[in-house]
């Protein structure tokens, strides 16, 4: 057997839950809810998770959920991600929903949480993949509709183990959301933001410096800047890197050329994450699959990527040292 075969425990975490929604499911939940798609097939759809940057994705990603209308089509996704995931070697997810993008189309909280939380509940006994919930507010949108949002999830006692800062980034600097990490900060809640996907190196420091984040998602950018990358490296601040979901937004121009493995290599706490993976080409071991075939990932970069994964969740101590 190649060593690199080797299956290790990872953990996920970086994963939209609304990215998982594969075309398939896409178009069983139109006809299921009789929601209008201008799409005639499965192929046509597929045809159209072809992107040129973030926001042309985003755009499919939130026509997309026009067909998620019930909890039970919450669960589905939910469930088949999971399913998917544990298959490619995930112990540990740590999961971001989007309330925003279901409220602004008339999906209450409700539905949404009815639909991904129970799901969640029962997925270490029946996928083998301990999860988190992570509620990400949209950059794009007004500070103040998130933190009502925000106050909403706490009122309801819904179970998240904290917040995140996704959606379209350049111009959307982690300085408009300094009131919501300090009342998430204040709630016990975990912090975590995208920061330097698309955006500069400058909002990787103000994620960090401004709301106090915890882990960075994606942060690639901040190769541009060599203090920041010191500074990374002295902090161990824990980078969730997705390389297949650089390569489809054209962050990265080819798989070949992707940074992760000299990342690693140059002493940052990365990890590989499939962010959207119904809308990237492949999960977490995709991703992998991906590396040890573009890159010549050897299986101490494998071994390191997992051992960072698990001591970079916020699982329980108990949990995390058993999986490392
Ligand atoms: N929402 C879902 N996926 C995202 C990404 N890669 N960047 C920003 N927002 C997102
Ligand atoms: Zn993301």
């Amino acid at each position: 057997m190649n060593p690199t075969d080797t299956p290790l425990p990872f953990a996920e975490l970086h994963l939209h839950v609304e990215g998982t929604l594969e075309p398939e499911l896409v178009m069983a939940l139109a006809e299921r809810n009789a929601v209008t798609l201008p799409y005639d097939d499965v192929d046509a759809l597929r045809r159209a998770y072809s992107f040129t940057d973030l926001q042309s994705f985003l755009d499919l990603y939130y026509a997309n959920m026009a067909v998620l209308r019930t909890p039970e089509d919450f669960a589905d996704m939910t469930r088949a991600y999971l399913t998917r995931a544990a298959a490619g070697g995930v112990r540990h997810a740590e999961l971001m929903v989007d309330p925003q993008a279901h409220l602004v189309r008339g999906v209450p909280l409700e539905v949404v949480l009815e639909g991904v939380t129970p799901v969640l509940a029962t997925s270490e006994a029946e996928h083998g993949v301990s999860t988190l919930l992570f509620a990400a507010f949209l950059r794009d949108r007004p500070e103040d509709e998130a933190l009502e949002v925000l106050d909403r999830l706490v009122a309801a006692g819904a179970p998240i183990a904290g917040i995140g800062l996704d959606s379209a980034e350049v111009g959307h600097p982690p300085s408009d959301f300094t009131r919501l990490y300090a009342r998430a900060r204040a709630e016990g809640l975990r912090l975590i933001a995208h920061a330097g996907e698309e955006g500069p190196a400058s909002y990787v420091t103000d994620a960090l410096d401004l709301l106090g984040v915890q882990r960075v998602d994606h942060g690639i950018r901040s190769l541009d800047d060599d203090a920041v990358v010191e500074r990374l490296v002295a902090e161990q601040v824990p980078l969730t890197v997705c390389p297949l979901s650089n390569v489809a937004l054209r962050a990265v121009d080819r798989i070949e050329d992707h940074p992760v493995l000299a990342m690693l290599d140059r002493g940052l706490n990365v990890t590989v994450n499939s962010d959207d993976p119904a809308y990237f080409g492949g999960y977490l071991d995709d991703n992998l699959a991906a590396l040890e075939r573009s890159l010549g990932m050897t299986a101490d970069q494998r071994a390191r990527l997992a051992a960072n994964s698990i001591r970079s969740s916020f699982l329980p101590a108990a949990r995390r040292d058993a999986l490392l």
